[in-house]
């Protein structure tokens, strides 16, 4: 019998045993996705974590669990959303990912976005925002918030989570004030 795989299945499979970059020698499993490959709404997060090198899942530690409170919370459904991260691998004690790693991913990360082809991508943070905006003096507090175009694709920065963890305050315009209202207005946008 042979087993008919998705494009995107084939390129996970690929990803698992990818050695592009020295972060693969490292890791436990590579963190590919969630959600539905269908979805509208892209999110790209930085990298995984240790929760999800140990369990391939990308945003499943607090970080994660706080983007998924909000999302269902803000009314999103498990079929509007696909997450994925600019890097699939940890890098060690969690350090952001250099340039050279993020370019040695984006192969996977640009795949995955044809196959997904989402209306919106909404870019999970400053190391997201950092590698499809280049300006340098663009910050995520700036850029949160806006609709980006660039070649008929919709971008929207938002706040990392893991932001969020050290605000706990929800009152007007505060961190998670902010983060909620960007989600919102993202489930808004007309595609
Ligand atoms: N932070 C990210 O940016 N991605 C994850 O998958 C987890 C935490």
């Amino acid at each position: 019998m042979t087993l008919l795989l998705s494009h995107l299945e084939k390129l996970k499979e690929e990803a698992q045993r990818c050695s592009l970059c020295s972060l693969g020698a490292q890791r436990n499993k590579s963190v590919f996705s969630d959600g539905c490959e269908k979805a509208p709404i892209m999110f790209i997060g930085e990298a995984p974590g240790q929760n999800e090198d140990e369990t391939g899942i990308p945003f499943i530690g607090r970080a994660g669990q706080l983007l998924r409170k909000y999302l269902f919370e803000t009314g999103y459904k498990q079929e509007d959303f696909y997450i994925a991260n600019t890097v699939k691998c940890r890098p060690p004690k969690n350090r952001k990912p250099t340039p050279d790693e993020k370019n040695a991913c984006r192969y996977f990360l640009q795949k995955q976005i044809e196959y997904v082809n989402p209306k919106v991508i909404v870019l999970v943070g400053a190391t997201a925002l950092e590698s499809f905006i280049n300006d340098k003096k663009l910050t995520i507090s700036k850029a949160r918030g806006k609709i980006y175009e660039m070649e008929g694709r919709k971008y929207v920065p938002i706040f990392h989570p893991s932001y969020l963890l050290r605000y706990h305050s929800l009152e007007e315009n505060s961190p998670r004030d902010l983060f909620k209202k960007d989600l919102v207005m993202i489930k808004k946008m007309k595609f």
